[in-house]
């Protein structure tokens, strides 16, 4: 029964009060708003419109895109309304333990982990590449072995460290290099937007849901796990291909509930956390579907380049200065995202060696810049190596599983924490409990499905190590089991 066992809202609220564990208050809702928005676009934009275009869903992914947004609305809200309710870091893992008893709360911090130390890894990889074509453009090179795709990725793992030693000082301090590069961000996203309308041909809209077509037979580990269990064979292009445009391009918005995971770095967490995470990805979601629109006008879909649509479709029409300006602005956008993922991933870690269910001298705050510093440097160490030595083109969708399978244990959780804590003050409420928070766990496991064989292979293998640490360590030692209450770290002096 210990796996069932739930940490009370009030107890996750005193916990971070204890003044060895807590980090500094500082963050305002429009801190969150750009931190949102500086983890949200990146890479998806910059290389997944083009290649969703081109592949499988025409001019109409735009409407991808749409589908994709509804999908994580429905999540956002219930992160939302979690985050309004147990203003705690720690995200999802801790809204689960809260209402899902702690071996799912293990479970949800594992995959947290699993979608933010991949997703900084993938990311970094994707900065290294544009770094990689920017210099080409400016007429230096670097080294193919040494490079993005080589046998060490030495830009990737230098953006790491650095980011690293940049989270150690402090968050307030990342979140002011994260403004100014999101600020960066947002001007080429317009940018594509406004220079990219005069490209525009409205010959390229038609069709523009091109008629669908059997695609290439995928077989074996690389199907859908769809296909492999049901034998749905599907299709590209035509209202199939938009769905599988949606699957696609929903790694483009993930990072929106990354947000909750500043929730005791925020001064009022109850009011702030809904408008950053509802907030960021409505900004998002505007921006995406603008950009949809802009690049399949400016080029025929079957002709936009599947690496670098944005700053490709400038270079069809001979505007190669702004190709350039683009694969900068890209250098400077994926930044803030490995950034952001990488304190995303330290903050879950840290909620979850506050509970003990990692060992608690993980958890230990800075005396002087009050971050916690142990935490950031094991994640900064292994983001630096999995970014230097994976493959490329591995390990993206198994960020989307990480993600998608936390989205739908947050859906379910909203439902059972209205059940057993109804009288919880509640800041932002989903409307229509529970149709809503069930659309969206069916939604995110349709989703899921359509993720490979593949993909679900290795996630079953992270699961098994991560119930292996369970049981071996983590449900002897938890807090909630009592055995280790003297075991606390001492408060730094
Ligand atoms: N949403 C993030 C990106 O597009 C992970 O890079």
């Amino acid at each position: 029964m210990s796996m069932l066992r739930t940490k009370s809202i009030e107890q996750s609220l005193a916990d971070a009060d204890e003044p060895e564990y807590q980090l500094k208050r500082t963050l305002s809702a429009l801190d969150l708003v750009v931190f949102g928005v500086g983890v949200v676009i990146g890479a998806g934009i910059f290389t997944l419109t083009g290649r969703a275009a081109h592949d499988v869903a025409g001019p109409a992914i735009v409407l991808s895109f749409v589908i994709a947004a509804v999908c994580c609305g429905l999540a956002a809200m219930c992160y939302a309304e979690f985050a309004s309710s147990v203003p705690v870091s720690g995200s999802a893992y801790t809204f689960s333990y809260a209402s899902l008893g702690e071996l799912l709360a293990w479970i949800i911090g594992w995959d947290l982990i699993l979608e933010m130390f991949l997703g900084a890894s993938v990311v970094a990889q994707g900065w290294s590449a544009y770094l990689g074509s920017l210099a080409e453009n400016l007429g230096w090179s670097i080294p193919e072995s040494i490079g993005y795709g080589g046998v060490v990725d030495v830009p990737a793992v230098l953006l790491v460290l650095v980011l690293g030693g940049l989270m150690t000082l402090g968050i307030k301090e990342s979140m002011r290099v994260n403004l100014v590069l999101v600020g960066l961000k947002l001007f080429i996203v317009l940018f594509v937007i406004f220079a990219g309308i005069g490209f525009i041909s409205s010959a390229n809209y038609s069709p523009f849901i091109p008629p669908a077509q059997e695609p290439a037979a995928a077989s074996g580990l690389t199907q859908p796990l769809v296909q492999a269990l049901l034998g749905f064979e599907p299709t590209t292009f035509g209202v199939g291909g938009i769905v599988a445009g949606a699957a696609l391009v929903f790694f483009a918005y993930i990072g929106f509930d990354v947000v909750a995971t500043t929730a005791e770095e925020t001064r009022n967490p109850k009011r702030d956390l809904p408008i950053g995470i509802i907030g960021s990805l409505v900004i998002c979601t505007v921006l995406y579907c603008a950009v949809a629109v802009v690049v399949t006008g400016m080029v025929p879909y079957d002709e936009l380049d599947p690496e670098a649509a944005l700053a490709n479709a400038f270079a069809v029409h001979g505007a190669e200065g702004m190709a350039t300006i683009i694969s900068a602005g890209a250098v400077a956008g994926l930044t803030t995202v490995v950034l952001t993922l990488m304190i995303g991933a330290s903050r879950v870690m840290f909620a979850m060696s506050r509970d003990h269910l990692l060992p608690a001298g993980l958890a230990k705050v800075h005396p002087r810049f009050r971050t916690p510093w142990v935490i950031t440097a094991i994640v900064t160490g292994i983001t630096a190596l999995v970014a230097g030595l994976t493959p490329v083109g591995v390990l993206e969708q198994m960020v989307n599983i990480g993600t998608l399978s936390a989205f739908v244990m947050v859906s379910i959780g909203v439902i059972v924490l209205r059940r057993t804590r109804p009288d919880l003050p509640r800041a932002f409420r989903v409307p229509w409990v529970p149709v809503l928070p069930i659309l969206s766990a069916l939604i995110c496991l349709y989703l899921m499905l359509n993720l490979s064989v593949e993909t679900w292979l290795r996630f079953l293998v992270w699961l098994a190590i991560g119930f292996a640490i369970y049981f071996f360590y983590s449900r002897s030692h938890s807090r909630l089991a009592g055995t280790d209450r003297h075991a606390r770290v001492q408060p730094p002096t």
